[in-house]
């Protein structure tokens, strides 16, 4: 053996020299960590991040150490004031949650525990099975459906579309690939489904021509009689139709599919019921909500977050599948060294693994129980409930001004709209209500997005925030009317 490289200690570790030191930083992350949070509501939501940060996060690697104390004055300065900005009271852009405290906490000390949540008896596994347990109770789904956390619901549609396809293909998939299919595989969603669903058929070799996207009505739900239709067709043309999406919540306007009719479709055609409910599934938690949603139990699997409507740190997402013996079979494999020895501490916790792509995996489950436990049921449903309410105080403070007018119904807690005059054209109104959304996010004061609905952009929020307050819509509502009446007054370039 080349001895050449031999170190002369053989007992070097990167732990610290001085424990002591490491936990004064330690200490002292945590108190500026909830200094920042208690004092967000008087910063700014956003702001660019400077040319001093970008320079600072573009050097070479650093070969010799710096040690703990500089790396973390670096993040002090360059990377922690810029951030994303959803933590912030009056950040309401995309679908991004708000950050629970405990939630951050529960972070630090899965990672301080350090396990790989895939097998073998330890509490981690037992922690997770706990959570699922919670989750599936939370929303009214018998405990025999399978369940994982997920890093979201990209995650999580791929995995639910991946059971649905090796269960309803008439091959073995898994060995043969789509090539055992006899007849080529079709799904269905409508126009508004999320990108990921695209992205999942993708992945699963279906292609994107394979997912139908079906219109929708002027709720932007999937139109049924066009699904049946389309279904029909795909059927006379010899493909196989297995599956079809539902979304609660459409990532544009919050908008609700008819679960019950499409569990009906499903049913007489003997398809794969999914349910997108990234973040509308857990409007469940508030009973008067319910009839709204409709029988989310009748879908054969359920694709949802807790990091945007239940605000966990990122990221943590879920799926559940009702026919738990595939869904295993879909991801199972026994790789030698995996296998469960007779006797082992093995056999008494799930295996992860084989429900899923990710075969080490964090420990995701630790901050949900701590904060299922700390806040209870009742907590998240009452913020739910109160951010459901805070759309309709926006829906009606919107009705009630003359320069700003709705652009989609409000079904859960996303609200559309568009500052307009009579006096401009659309084409002007689509350019002023760009213009507005990229001002108010420069200026940090509310930060909306935007989206696209009917071919024309529109202002677009969505509140899935535990730190707002009804007080920060009026704000928006404000801060709207006044960019557009500004840019109405400036001078034409
Ligand atoms: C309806 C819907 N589905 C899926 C996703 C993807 O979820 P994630 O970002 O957690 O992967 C989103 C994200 O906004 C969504 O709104």
């Amino acid at each position: 053996m080349n001895t050449s490289h031999q170190p002369e200690n053989l007992d070097q570790t990167l732990d610290p020299e001085d424990w002591g030191e490491l936990r004064a930083l330690g200490h002292r992350i945590i108190d500026d960590l909830f200094d920042d949070l208690q004092m967000l509501r008087d910063q700014p939501v956003w702001r660019p991040v400077p040319e001093s940060s970008r320079q600072q996060l573009d050097v070479e690697l650093p070969v010799e150490p710096e040690g703990a104390t500089a790396a973390y004055e670096d993040f002090r300065r360059y990377v922690s004031p810029y951030s994303r900005g959803n933590n912030h009271p009056r950040f309401w852009g995309w679908v991004n949650g708000s950050g629970l405290p405990l939630g951050i906490l529960g972070d630090l000390l899965a990672a301080g525990m350090n396990p790989s949540v895939s097998s073998f008896e330890n509490a981690a596994n037992l922690v997770e099975e706990q959570v699922l347990r919670w989750l599936k109770q939370l929303l009214g789904f018998p405990q025999t459906f399978s369940a994982i956390l997920t890093s979201g619901s990209s995650m999580s549609n791929i995995i639910a579309l991946a059971v649905a396809r090796n269960l309803k293909a008439c091959g073995d998939l898994r060995a043969g690939g789509l090539a055992a299919s006899p007849r080529r595989l079709v799904l269905y969603g409508s126009a508004e489904s999320h990108s990921s669903i695209q992205k999942a058929v993708e992945l699963l070799g279906l292609g994107s021509e394979a997912l139908r996207r079906i219109p929708v009505d002027a709720n932007f739900r999937i139109d049924l009689a066009t699904l049946n239709a389309r279904i029909d067709a795909d059927q006379q043309a010899g493909l196989q139709p297995f599956c079809v999406i539902g979304t609660v919540g459409t990532v544009n306007t919050g908008a609700i599919d008819d679960l019950d009719q499409l569990a009906d479709i499903c049913e007489r055609r003997n398809l794969w019921l999914h349910v997108d409910g990234a973040f509308g599934a857990l409007a469940w938690l508030c009973p008067e909500m319910r009839p709204a949603i409709g029988p989310l139990q009748r879908a054969d699997s359920l694709a949802f977050d807790l990091h945007k409507w239940m605000y966990l740190p990122y990221d943590v997402g879920c799926v559940f599948v009702r026919d738990a013996a595939e869904h295993r079979r879909t991801f199972s494999t026994t790789a030698s060294y995996l296998a469960v020895a007779p006797m082992h501490h093995d056999a008494g916790v799930q295996h992860f693994a084989d429900y899923g792509i990710e075969l080490s995996r964090r420990f995701r489950a630790l901050k949900v129980w701590l904060c299922l436990k700390a806040h209870g049921a009742r907590g998240f449903e009452c913020q739910i409930r109160q951010n459901v309410w805070q759309a309709r105080y926006l829906e009606a403070r919107i009705q009630a001004q003359r320069y700003v007018q709705l652009a989609a119904p409000v079904s859960l807690n996303v609200v559309c709209f568009r500052f307009a005059s009579p006096e401009l054209s659309p084409e002007t109104t689509d350019a002023l209500n760009l213009e507005i959304v990229a001002r108010m996010q420069e200026e940090g004061v509310v930060f909306a997005s935007y989206t696209v609905l009917h071919g024309r952009p529109v202002i677009r929020v969505a509140i899935t925030n535990h730190r707002s307050r009804h007080e920060d819509f009026d704000r928006l509502v404000g801060e709207v009317v006044r960019h557009g009446k500004e840019l109405l007054m400036a001078p034409a370039a």
